[in-house]
Protein backbone atom coordinates (compact mmCIF):
# COMPACT_ATOMS: atom_id res chain seq x y z
CA UNK A 1 0.00 0.00 0.00
CA UNK A 2 1.70 3.43 -1.39
CA UNK A 3 2.75 5.66 2.03
CA UNK A 4 0.07 8.18 2.77
CA UNK A 5 2.05 10.45 4.18
CA UNK A 6 2.10 11.75 8.04
CA UNK A 7 -1.69 12.40 9.33
CA UNK A 8 -2.65 13.74 5.81
CA UNK A 9 -5.80 13.09 4.28
CA UNK A 10 -5.70 13.13 0.98
CA UNK A 11 -2.11 12.90 0.29
CA UNK A 12 -1.78 10.65 -3.08
CA UNK A 13 2.09 8.24 -3.46
CA UNK A 14 3.02 10.40 -6.33
CA UNK A 15 2.90 13.46 -3.80
CA UNK A 16 4.71 11.33 -1.34
CA UNK A 17 7.07 10.87 -3.82
CA UNK A 18 7.91 14.27 -4.49
CA UNK A 19 7.98 14.74 -1.43
CA UNK A 20 11.08 12.78 -0.96
CA UNK A 21 12.36 14.33 -4.31
CA UNK A 22 12.65 17.72 -2.62
CA UNK A 23 13.42 16.90 0.71
CA UNK A 24 16.70 15.17 -1.62
CA UNK A 25 17.39 18.35 -2.84
CA UNK A 26 20.33 20.62 -1.62
CA UNK A 27 19.67 23.69 0.22
CA UNK A 28 22.42 25.65 0.69
CA UNK A 29 23.21 28.84 3.02
CA UNK A 30 21.18 31.29 5.63
CA UNK A 31 19.03 34.24 4.74
CA UNK A 32 17.71 36.76 7.94
CA UNK A 33 15.02 38.66 7.60
CA UNK A 34 14.68 41.50 9.91
CA UNK A 35 11.33 42.77 11.05
CA UNK A 36 8.22 39.87 11.58
CA UNK A 37 5.81 42.45 10.55
CA UNK A 38 3.62 41.94 7.13
CA UNK A 39 6.37 42.25 5.15
CA UNK A 40 8.75 40.29 6.30
CA UNK A 41 6.89 37.58 7.65
CA UNK A 42 5.31 36.96 3.86
CA UNK A 43 9.03 37.37 2.95
CA UNK A 44 10.35 34.45 5.29
CA UNK A 45 7.37 32.28 3.90
CA UNK A 46 8.02 32.84 0.50
CA UNK A 47 11.65 31.84 0.76
CA UNK A 48 11.18 29.22 2.83
CA UNK A 49 8.27 27.94 -0.14
CA UNK A 50 11.30 28.11 -2.30
CA UNK A 51 13.46 25.53 -0.54
CA UNK A 52 16.89 26.62 -1.73
CA UNK A 53 17.66 28.09 1.65
CA UNK A 54 19.19 25.70 4.45
CA UNK A 55 17.95 28.65 6.87
CA UNK A 56 15.20 31.52 7.11
CA UNK A 57 15.82 33.45 10.18
CA UNK A 58 13.20 36.04 11.05
CA UNK A 59 13.77 38.98 13.80
CA UNK A 60 12.09 41.39 15.30
CA UNK A 61 12.13 43.81 18.33
CA UNK A 62 9.21 42.49 19.86
CA UNK A 63 9.86 38.85 21.66
CA UNK A 64 7.77 36.23 20.85
CA UNK A 65 6.62 37.33 17.31
CA UNK A 66 9.22 35.76 14.95
CA UNK A 67 9.34 33.15 17.37
CA UNK A 68 5.95 31.99 17.27
CA UNK A 69 5.73 32.37 13.55
CA UNK A 70 8.24 30.70 12.40
CA UNK A 71 6.88 27.69 14.85
CA UNK A 72 3.71 28.41 12.25
CA UNK A 73 5.93 28.39 9.03
CA UNK A 74 7.65 25.21 10.34
CA UNK A 75 4.55 23.37 10.75
CA UNK A 76 3.37 23.89 7.39
CA UNK A 77 6.13 22.04 5.70
CA UNK A 78 5.11 18.71 5.72
CA UNK A 79 1.40 19.98 4.21
CA UNK A 80 3.76 22.09 1.27
CA UNK A 81 6.40 19.52 1.25
CA UNK A 82 9.71 22.14 2.16
CA UNK A 83 12.44 21.08 4.60
CA UNK A 84 13.80 24.64 4.75
CA UNK A 85 14.18 25.85 8.45
CA UNK A 86 12.50 29.14 9.93
CA UNK A 87 14.01 29.72 12.84
CA UNK A 88 12.72 32.89 14.96
CA UNK A 89 14.47 35.34 17.24
CA UNK A 90 12.42 38.19 19.26
CA UNK A 91 13.45 40.92 21.36
CA UNK A 92 15.93 42.61 19.02
CA UNK A 93 18.75 39.45 19.31
CA UNK A 94 21.09 38.86 16.48
CA UNK A 95 22.01 35.49 18.07
CA UNK A 96 21.55 33.11 14.79
CA UNK A 97 21.88 35.63 12.23
CA UNK A 98 25.33 35.14 12.01
CA UNK A 99 26.98 34.67 8.50
CA UNK A 100 24.12 35.13 6.58
CA UNK A 101 24.24 35.02 3.09
CA UNK A 102 21.44 37.87 2.50
CA UNK A 103 19.92 39.88 4.75
CA UNK A 104 16.24 41.93 4.26
CA UNK A 105 15.82 44.74 5.73
CA UNK A 106 11.67 45.18 6.81
CA UNK A 107 11.84 46.72 10.42
CA UNK A 108 10.35 50.10 10.54
CA UNK A 109 6.98 51.67 10.49
CA UNK A 110 4.42 51.31 7.30
CA UNK A 111 2.30 54.38 6.35
CA UNK A 112 -1.09 55.21 7.29
CA UNK A 113 -3.87 56.68 5.06
CA UNK A 114 -2.69 60.46 4.00
CA UNK A 115 0.69 59.51 4.90
CA UNK A 116 3.83 59.92 2.53
CA UNK A 117 6.57 57.75 2.70
CA UNK A 118 8.64 60.67 3.64
CA UNK A 119 7.02 60.83 6.61
CA UNK A 120 8.22 58.07 7.91
CA UNK A 121 12.01 59.22 7.25
CA UNK A 122 12.89 60.14 11.22
CA UNK A 123 11.66 57.04 12.73
CA UNK A 124 12.56 54.57 9.61
CA UNK A 125 16.42 56.15 9.72
CA UNK A 126 16.60 55.56 13.50
CA UNK A 127 15.71 52.17 13.09
CA UNK A 128 17.52 50.94 10.30
CA UNK A 129 20.73 52.89 11.22
CA UNK A 130 20.79 50.27 13.99
CA UNK A 131 19.44 47.40 12.06
CA UNK A 132 22.31 48.21 9.54
CA UNK A 133 25.09 48.17 12.01
CA UNK A 134 24.10 44.94 14.06
CA UNK A 135 24.07 43.05 10.50
CA UNK A 136 27.65 45.04 9.61
CA UNK A 137 28.66 43.53 13.00
CA UNK A 138 27.22 39.91 12.62
CA UNK A 139 27.10 38.82 8.84
CA UNK A 140 30.19 41.12 7.64
CA UNK A 141 29.71 39.34 3.77
CA UNK A 142 25.88 39.30 3.74
CA UNK A 143 23.88 40.73 0.40
CA UNK A 144 21.52 43.37 1.98
CA UNK A 145 18.42 44.20 0.77
CA UNK A 146 16.79 47.03 1.96
CA UNK A 147 12.32 47.51 1.57
CA UNK A 148 12.10 49.83 4.81
CA UNK A 149 10.42 53.50 3.53
CA UNK A 150 11.34 55.78 2.56
CA UNK A 151 13.25 52.85 0.32
CA UNK A 152 15.73 55.21 -1.88
CA UNK A 153 16.93 56.63 1.71
CA UNK A 154 16.88 53.75 3.83
CA UNK A 155 18.87 52.41 0.86
CA UNK A 156 21.46 54.70 1.45
CA UNK A 157 21.32 54.90 5.07
CA UNK A 158 21.40 50.93 5.39
CA UNK A 159 25.11 51.13 2.73
CA UNK A 160 26.31 54.07 4.86
CA UNK A 161 25.49 52.49 8.18
CA UNK A 162 27.19 49.03 7.11
CA UNK A 163 30.07 50.64 5.36
CA UNK A 164 29.48 47.56 2.78
CA UNK A 165 30.33 47.95 -0.95
CA UNK A 166 27.70 49.81 -2.62
CA UNK A 167 27.33 46.66 -4.77
CA UNK A 168 26.35 44.48 -2.12
CA UNK A 169 23.36 46.74 -0.60
CA UNK A 170 20.21 47.40 -2.79
CA UNK A 171 16.76 48.26 -2.31
CA UNK A 172 13.07 46.70 -3.57
CA UNK A 173 11.09 48.88 -5.56
CA UNK A 174 11.33 48.52 -8.83
CA UNK A 175 10.25 44.78 -8.99
CA UNK A 176 6.95 46.03 -7.23
CA UNK A 177 6.35 49.06 -9.21
CA UNK A 178 6.93 47.47 -12.24
CA UNK A 179 4.95 44.07 -11.21
CA UNK A 180 1.87 46.43 -10.35
CA UNK A 181 2.44 48.51 -13.80
CA UNK A 182 1.98 44.94 -15.36
CA UNK A 183 -0.83 44.33 -13.49
CA UNK A 184 -2.52 47.59 -14.66
CA UNK A 185 -1.80 47.15 -18.14
CA UNK A 186 -3.18 43.76 -17.55
CA UNK A 187 -6.82 44.94 -16.21
CA UNK A 188 -7.12 47.14 -18.97
CA UNK A 189 -7.07 44.81 -21.54
CA UNK A 190 -8.43 42.08 -20.01
CA UNK A 191 -4.99 40.56 -20.69
CA UNK A 192 -3.38 37.65 -19.64
CA UNK A 193 -0.18 38.97 -16.82
CA UNK A 194 2.03 36.88 -18.67
CA UNK A 195 1.86 38.37 -22.26
CA UNK A 196 2.36 42.01 -20.84
CA UNK A 197 5.46 43.72 -19.93
CA UNK A 198 6.74 46.57 -18.05
CA UNK A 199 9.10 48.47 -16.29
CA UNK A 200 9.17 51.11 -13.95
CA UNK A 201 12.71 53.13 -13.42
CA UNK A 202 13.54 56.17 -10.52
CA UNK A 203 12.51 56.47 -7.06
CA UNK A 204 9.83 54.83 -4.90
CA UNK A 205 7.77 57.54 -4.63
CA UNK A 206 6.35 60.65 -6.47
CA UNK A 207 9.37 60.45 -9.54
CA UNK A 208 8.72 57.39 -9.78
CA UNK A 209 9.58 56.84 -13.71
CA UNK A 210 7.19 54.22 -15.48
CA UNK A 211 8.60 53.84 -18.95
CA UNK A 212 5.67 53.43 -21.84
CA UNK A 213 8.58 52.64 -24.30
CA UNK A 214 9.94 49.37 -23.12
CA UNK A 215 6.23 48.36 -22.63
CA UNK A 216 4.64 45.15 -24.75
CA UNK A 217 1.72 42.98 -25.26
CA UNK A 218 2.02 39.95 -26.91
CA UNK A 219 5.36 41.76 -28.34
CA UNK A 220 3.43 44.18 -29.71
CA UNK A 221 4.34 48.26 -28.32
CA UNK A 222 2.25 49.00 -25.22
CA UNK A 223 1.77 52.30 -27.33
CA UNK A 224 0.06 50.45 -30.39
CA UNK A 225 -2.47 49.05 -28.41
CA UNK A 226 -3.65 51.50 -26.33
CA UNK A 227 -4.57 55.50 -26.45
CA UNK A 228 -1.84 57.83 -24.96
CA UNK A 229 -4.79 58.85 -22.64
CA UNK A 230 -5.27 55.34 -20.87
CA UNK A 231 -1.43 54.84 -20.87
CA UNK A 232 -1.35 58.11 -19.08
CA UNK A 233 -4.48 56.88 -16.62
CA UNK A 234 -2.72 53.39 -16.32
CA UNK A 235 1.15 55.07 -15.62
CA UNK A 236 -0.86 57.77 -12.67
CA UNK A 237 -2.17 54.50 -10.90
CA UNK A 238 1.38 52.62 -10.43
CA UNK A 239 2.49 55.87 -9.24
CA UNK A 240 -0.30 55.63 -6.76
CA UNK A 241 -0.10 52.02 -6.44
CA UNK A 242 0.70 52.11 -2.76
CA UNK A 243 -1.32 54.74 -1.77
CA UNK A 244 -4.49 52.75 -3.20
CA UNK A 245 -3.84 49.67 -1.35
CA UNK A 246 -3.31 51.43 1.90
CA UNK A 247 -6.57 53.61 1.66
CA UNK A 248 -8.59 50.38 1.18
CA UNK A 249 -6.54 48.59 4.17
CA UNK A 250 -6.96 51.72 5.97
CA UNK A 251 -3.89 50.46 8.51
CA UNK A 252 -0.69 48.93 7.16
CA UNK A 253 0.86 48.95 4.02
CA UNK A 254 1.11 46.26 1.11
CA UNK A 255 2.34 42.80 1.40
CA UNK A 256 1.62 40.18 -1.06
CA UNK A 257 3.22 41.65 -3.94
CA UNK A 258 6.19 43.70 -2.31
CA UNK A 259 7.25 40.45 -0.70
CA UNK A 260 7.38 38.51 -3.75
CA UNK A 261 9.71 41.25 -5.18
CA UNK A 262 12.07 41.11 -2.27
CA UNK A 263 12.25 37.64 -1.91
CA UNK A 264 12.79 36.55 -5.77
CA UNK A 265 15.70 39.32 -5.20
CA UNK A 266 17.26 37.31 -2.48
CA UNK A 267 16.95 34.13 -4.48
CA UNK A 268 19.03 35.61 -7.19
CA UNK A 269 21.44 36.41 -5.50
CA UNK A 270 21.28 33.12 -3.72
CA UNK A 271 21.24 31.43 -6.64
CA UNK A 272 23.78 33.86 -8.51
CA UNK A 273 21.56 34.20 -11.47
CA UNK A 274 22.50 37.40 -12.64
CA UNK A 275 18.55 37.62 -13.48
CA UNK A 276 18.29 41.51 -15.00
CA UNK A 277 15.87 43.26 -12.33
CA UNK A 278 14.87 46.54 -11.67
CA UNK A 279 16.45 47.49 -8.06
CA UNK A 280 17.51 50.44 -6.33
CA UNK A 281 21.08 50.22 -6.88
CA UNK A 282 24.03 52.69 -6.88
CA UNK A 283 24.42 54.58 -10.05
CA UNK A 284 27.82 55.42 -11.54
CA UNK A 285 27.81 57.08 -14.43
CA UNK A 286 25.04 55.15 -16.13
CA UNK A 287 22.10 57.08 -18.21
CA UNK A 288 24.87 60.35 -17.39
CA UNK A 289 23.67 59.98 -13.77
CA UNK A 290 26.15 59.22 -10.60
CA UNK A 291 27.03 58.97 -6.99
CA UNK A 292 22.84 57.93 -6.17
CA UNK A 293 20.73 55.26 -5.33
CA UNK A 294 18.48 54.99 -7.59
CA UNK A 295 15.61 52.42 -9.22
CA UNK A 296 17.53 51.23 -12.17
CA UNK A 297 17.05 47.20 -14.09
CA UNK A 298 20.26 45.58 -12.56
CA UNK A 299 21.85 42.36 -12.92
CA UNK A 300 21.69 40.05 -9.89
CA UNK A 301 24.29 37.52 -8.52
CA UNK A 302 26.46 36.58 -5.49
CA UNK A 303 27.90 39.84 -5.17
CA UNK A 304 24.94 41.77 -5.16
CA UNK A 305 24.74 43.90 -8.32
CA UNK A 306 27.11 42.93 -10.70
CA UNK A 307 25.83 45.58 -13.22
CA UNK A 308 23.59 48.58 -13.72
CA UNK A 309 21.72 47.59 -17.06
CA UNK A 310 21.14 50.67 -19.42
CA UNK A 311 18.33 50.14 -21.60
CA UNK A 312 17.45 53.01 -24.40
CA UNK A 313 15.01 55.46 -23.11
CA UNK A 314 12.71 58.39 -24.59
CA UNK A 315 13.81 61.65 -24.30
CA UNK A 316 11.14 62.38 -21.74
CA UNK A 317 11.85 59.31 -19.97
CA UNK A 318 15.08 59.95 -19.56
CA UNK A 319 14.28 63.61 -18.23
CA UNK A 320 12.17 61.69 -15.83
CA UNK A 321 14.92 59.48 -14.11
CA UNK A 322 17.15 62.13 -14.00
CA UNK A 323 14.60 64.87 -12.38
CA UNK A 324 14.11 61.31 -10.05
CA UNK A 325 18.15 61.23 -9.20
CA UNK A 326 18.25 64.89 -8.01
CA UNK A 327 15.21 64.58 -6.17
CA UNK A 328 16.31 61.26 -4.56
CA UNK A 329 20.10 62.77 -3.76
CA UNK A 330 19.52 65.34 -1.73
CA UNK A 331 17.47 63.29 0.45
CA UNK A 332 20.05 60.63 0.54
CA UNK A 333 23.02 63.30 1.55
CA UNK A 334 20.48 64.16 4.53
CA UNK A 335 19.89 61.12 5.69
CA UNK A 336 24.15 60.75 7.19
CA UNK A 337 22.64 63.00 9.80
CA UNK A 338 19.72 61.17 10.95
P1 LIG B 1 4.76 46.12 10.07
O1 LIG B 1 4.40 47.22 11.02
O2 LIG B 1 3.78 45.03 9.85
O3 LIG B 1 6.13 45.45 10.54
C1 LIG B 1 7.27 46.14 10.90
C2 LIG B 1 8.00 45.27 11.91
O4 LIG B 1 9.27 45.86 12.17
C3 LIG B 1 7.25 45.17 13.25
O5 LIG B 1 7.02 43.80 13.57
C4 LIG B 1 8.23 45.82 14.24
O6 LIG B 1 8.18 45.25 15.54
C5 LIG B 1 9.57 45.58 13.54
N1 LIG B 1 10.66 46.42 14.03
C6 LIG B 1 10.63 47.73 14.37
N2 LIG B 1 11.85 48.12 14.80
C7 LIG B 1 12.67 47.05 14.70
C8 LIG B 1 14.05 46.82 14.97
N3 LIG B 1 14.84 47.79 15.43
N4 LIG B 1 14.54 45.58 14.76
C9 LIG B 1 13.75 44.58 14.30
N5 LIG B 1 12.44 44.75 14.01
C10 LIG B 1 11.91 45.96 14.21
O7 LIG B 1 5.13 46.83 8.68
P2 LIG B 1 5.26 46.11 7.25
O8 LIG B 1 3.97 46.15 6.55
O9 LIG B 1 5.93 44.82 7.46
O10 LIG B 1 6.24 47.13 6.49
C11 LIG B 1 7.60 47.21 6.85
C12 LIG B 1 8.29 48.33 6.08
O11 LIG B 1 8.27 48.04 4.68
C13 LIG B 1 7.61 49.71 6.21
O12 LIG B 1 8.59 50.71 6.37
C14 LIG B 1 6.86 49.86 4.88
O13 LIG B 1 6.66 51.21 4.54
C15 LIG B 1 7.85 49.20 3.95
N6 LIG B 1 7.31 48.78 2.66
C16 LIG B 1 8.12 48.95 1.56
C17 LIG B 1 7.72 48.58 0.33
C18 LIG B 1 8.66 48.69 -0.82
O14 LIG B 1 8.25 48.44 -1.95
N7 LIG B 1 9.90 49.05 -0.62
C19 LIG B 1 6.38 48.00 0.10
C20 LIG B 1 5.61 47.81 1.30
C21 LIG B 1 6.07 48.21 2.54
C1 LIG C 1 4.08 50.31 -1.29
O1 LIG C 1 4.43 50.80 -2.38
C2 LIG C 1 3.94 51.41 0.90
O2 LIG C 1 5.96 51.41 -0.33
C3 LIG C 1 4.82 50.71 -0.05
O3 LIG C 1 3.13 49.53 -1.19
Amino acid sequence: MPSRGPHLPGRSGVASDRLTAMAEQPRNGKVTVVGAGFYGSTTALRLAEYDIFETVVLTDIVEGKPEGLALDMNQSRPIEGFETEVVGVGGGSYEGTEGSDVVVITAGLPRKPGMSRMDLIETNAKIVRSVAENIARTSPDAVVIVVSNPLDEMTALAQLATDFPKNRVMGQAGMLDTARFTNNVAGELGAAVGSVRTLTLGSHGDTMVPVPSRCTVDGKPLTDVLPADRIEHLVDRTRNGGAEVVALLKTGSAYYAPSAAAARMARAVMEDSGAVMPVCAWVDGEYGISGVYLGVEAEIGREGVRRVVEGDLTESELAGLREAAEAVRAKQADVADL
